[in-house]
């Protein structure tokens, strides 16, 4: 695969270097994105039917039940080349953050460190009347189980449609999403806010916009360099392209 130069170059010069991720990257892992018509995980329901504090208050089993089929889906997957390539890069480039609106944690089972997990992550418990985070809990067979504290429902700790995102995580992530030279848009659709406006606020700063998805998206007219395929293919060439570490 031919890269553009200047986005090898400009890649290569880069101080600071900021990745937005979204369900695209671990499809090559095999956990379904959320959009896709036929097999994403929007498919069959409304995603206000499954991921939104009303629908919990509506059907807590149901939701609790969706959440658990996706944490055991993926415990069964592994992180991708697409993953690994990001680690590498992290290794690379003298500031590195990488944000990501997945909730599956193959990020950080790849290997990357500097991770902002904007909507939570399906690993994680909390208490949904409390919000406080909950690692052990007794099994009665009630579903959702009971917050040992409270006695409230247990939710995953992620967030959902009409929830505000955990406190001070946005505005990490729009902090260096202002300061970085090069930003790389990676397997998100760039509709949902307010992810979607990092890559433009990074734009207005005067950051090099990449995109790397197989489709288009709402941001693709505004990018510098658009990168059509799979981020499993086209990560790791762009990190061969960058040729051997220096140092
Ligand atoms: P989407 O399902 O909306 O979009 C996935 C994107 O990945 C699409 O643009 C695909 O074209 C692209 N894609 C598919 N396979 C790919 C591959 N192998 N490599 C690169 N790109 C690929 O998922 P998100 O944009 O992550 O929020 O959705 C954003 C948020 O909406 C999610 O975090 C979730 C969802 O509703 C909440 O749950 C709050």
């Amino acid at each position: 695969m031919t890269l553009p130069n200047e986005l090898v170059r400009a890649l290569q010069q880069s101080r600071s270097v900021v990745v937005l991720t979204g369900a695209g990257i671990s499809a090559e892992s095999g956990v379904p994105t959320f959009r896709d018509a036929q097999t994403g995980l929007w498919a069959q329901f409304k995603p206000e039917d499954l991921a939104t504090p009303e629908a919990f208050r509506r059907n807590p089993k149901v939701v609790w039940e969706w959440y658990a089929w996706r944490r055991q889906l993926v415990a069964q997957v592994e992180p991708n080349a697409g993953h690994r390539a990001l680690v590498e890069l992290e290794r690379r480039v003298p500031q590195f953050t990488l944000i990501t609106q997945n909730v599956d944690g193959l990020h950080q089972r790849a290997g990357s460190r500097s991770v902002i997990e904007l909507h939570g992550n399906l690993t994680r418990t909390k208490c949904f009347e409390e919000g406080a985070a909950v690692d052990h809990w007794e099994e009665t067979g009630e579903v959702p189980p009971r917050c040992p504290r409270c006695g409230g429902r247990l939710r995953p700790d992620v967030v959902w449609f009409n929830e505000m995102l955990p406190p001070g995580v946005f505005e990490c992530a729009l902090a260096a999403s202002r300061s970085c030279d090069v930003f790389l848009s990676i397997g998100t659709s760039a509709l949902v806010h307010p992810a979607a406006s990092l890559p433009l606020d990074a734009l207005k700063r005067g950051a090099t916009l990449v995109e790397i998805n197989p489709d288009d998206t709402p941001l693709t007219a505004h990018v510098h360099f658009r990168l059509r395929g799979p981020a499993g293919v086209i990560l790791p060439a762009l990190l061969r392209a960058l040729g051997p570490a220096s140092g």
